[in-house]
């Protein structure tokens, strides 16, 4: 029997529930969504994770300090903060993983009986500096004053007799792993980083703790809970049946999504994935993930947007004003996927103004008044051809590649190029002035034709980022009544032309982005 497709199987890290998301959460999650959607829309078998971390003492704290046992204030702010700002934002995840669940905590304490096992586990001493906003023990270099630099809070110090994982054996395979694979670790800049602190030296890592008790219990020393980190990375592998027999249903699962093709990550936790989780996976003789990619942070006043230190900006304050897809669009298309940002208020009602209300929804509302205008609101004949069919193909080779890439920003350039061009066709080719002339009607009907034609490509190929406006825009095409659902269209046909239906009703529905109103401030 041929084996199964490899399902292209896609991760966000999985997020800390002592609070509601604020913008930075979701820009991971907004951006592992288009590139889901773009690779189902090519077609593919895929696979999306995203999730919460419940344990460790930051939430224990956090629940402590709300006078909530720490199970209940999970679930709390799982069914409360965390699903719903997905659902609202449109993300299409496949699963979602919470790190209290049975078939997690299970599968990691038989990883972990394995580990033990395979002799890469041994009790030891452990004394030093620990954050607890990081959840991490600290090196001197990490540290600025005895505070930690990320979190600009004093660390704690930390005495234990814990378990070791022997984190330093791999510094070699990891190395060698990274110098043949090179996409392993993205961007270069990222990989680059990872290499010199390999090439500094590892310790062993300490991967229990003794002195409270949310988390995993150690199976073979129950007075112990499983390190945070150590519990979160597994998710990846839990989720999709880590540890069943092959010929279980999650041995199954997990031969058709692993290794994941991408775990998404903030550059603040690469270390973590980039050294730590495929050392955990070498010492278990299972293959690592094939690429981790760092992105940059949101900035708020020159420094990492965080809800600790008061500059978080939840989702809702700014998709009340602009909308959920302009939110998604906005992120991916003005930041380079890979390097910091700044959000400004400004440049998005910049962009949202120009590039969505201009070119893109006038260009649909241009379109849909002039077809009832000149033709009784029914598509005219066809165009077989059209400059605009060339250069269509390779709008969506130059997207395709570049998505693929992870180059968000130059993917989306791509297809709103394609956007601008459409409108200068439309604005050089008159049709207002054609239509005075009953002569002309076969040049009317073309330029409205391939008009929509366009408009129909641009659906489809902004649909993965921008999932609302898309489908009214398919609805208004009258498209979901000839060539099916929206979500359903592959990238490799969007540029064969002339798919549209002659005589379809084009409706005028509502403006697809409505001018704003000014607002000073969030
Ligand atoms: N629980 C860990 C991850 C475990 S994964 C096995 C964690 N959680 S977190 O809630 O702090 O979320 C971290 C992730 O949120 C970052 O890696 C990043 O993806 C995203 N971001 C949080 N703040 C951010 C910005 N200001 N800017 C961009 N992304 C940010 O760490």
């Amino acid at each position: 029997m041929p084996a199964p497709e490899k399902t292209f199987y896609l991760t966000t890290p999985i997020y800390y529930v002592n609070d509601a998301p604020h913008i930075g959460h979701a820009y991971t999650t907004v951006a592992g969504d288009f590139l889901t959607r773009w690779h189902r829309q090519k077609g593919e078998s895929v696979w999306y994770l995203t999730g919460t971390d419940e344990h460790g003492q930051k939430v224990m704290r956090t629940a402590e300090a709300n006078n909530t046992p720490p199970q209940e204030w999970c679930d709390r702010l799982v069914e409360s903060a965390w699903k719903p700002v997905w659902r609202d934002l449109e993300i299409a995840n496949d699963d979602f993983i919470r790190t209290t669940e049975s078939r997690h905590t299970e599968r990691v304490q038989k990883f972990l009986t394995g580990l033990m096992e395979k002799g890469f586990i041994y009790e030891g001493n452990y004394e030093g500096p620990y954050c607890v906003g990081c959840e991490e023990f600290k090196l001197p270099g990490d540290l600025d004053e005895g505070k930690c630099k990320i979190h600009s809070k004093p660390v704690e110090m930390v005495k234990e007799t814990n378990w070791f994982f022997k984190l330093s054996a791999f510094v070699k395979p990891l190395l060698d792993h990274y110098k043949s694979n090179p996409d392993a670790c993205q961007p270069d800049s990222a990989r680059n980083e990872v290499v010199a602190f390999l090439e500094g030296g590892v310790s062993d890592l300490s991967i229990s703790r003794s002195t409270f008790d949310w988390g995993i219990k150690v199976p073979w020393d129950t007075k112990q809970v499983v390190y945070v980190w150590f519990d979160a990375l597994l998710n990846y592998a839990t989720a999709v049946g880590l540890t069943d027999p092959s010929d279980s249903e999650g041995g199954k699962m997990f031969a058709k999504t692993w290794p994941a093709d991408v775990h998404l990550v903030g550059k603040d936790i690469l270390r973590f994935h980039a050294v730590i989780w495929p050392a955990m996976l070498m010492a278990a003789g299972i293959p690592v993930p094939k690429k981790v990619f760092a992105h940059g942070w949101l900035l708020v006043g020159g420094e990492k947007m965080s809800k600790s230190k008061l500059t978080g900006i939840a989702p809702s304050d700014i998709t009340s004003h602009f909308g959920v897809d302009a939110f998604r669009y906005y992120f991916m298309r003005a930041i380079p996927f890979g390097s910091d940002g700044s959000f400004s208020w400004e440049d998005m009602s910049a962009r949202y103004t120009s590039e969505l209300a201009n070119d893109f929804g006038n260009l649909a509302s241009r379109l849909t008044a002039m077809i009832e205008k000149y033709c009784d609101g029914v598509l005219p004949a066809r165009a077989e051809s059209s400059d605009l069919a060339s250069s269509l193909s390779k709008t969506v080779s130059q997207a395709d590649n570049a998505i693929c890439k992870l180059d968000f920003q130059g993917g989306i350039n791509a297809i709103m190029d394609f956007c601008k061009e459409v409108n200068g066709y439309v604005t050089i080719k008159e049709p207002w002035v054609v239509a005075k002339d009953p002569t002309r009607k076969a040049e009317l009907d073309a330029i409205l034709y391939n008009t929509a034609e366009s408009l129909r490509a641009l659906a489809i190929l902004l649909h993965p980022i921008m999932p609302i406006s898309t489908k009214k825009l398919w609805g208004y095409l009258g498209a979901d009544k000839t060539l099916g659902a929206l979500g359903e269209q592959k990238i490799s046909e969007v540029a064969k032309w002339a798919q549209l239906h002659p005589g379809t009703k084009i409706s005028k529905g509502e403006i697809l982005f409505p001018r704003l109103e000014e607002k000073q401030e969030i």
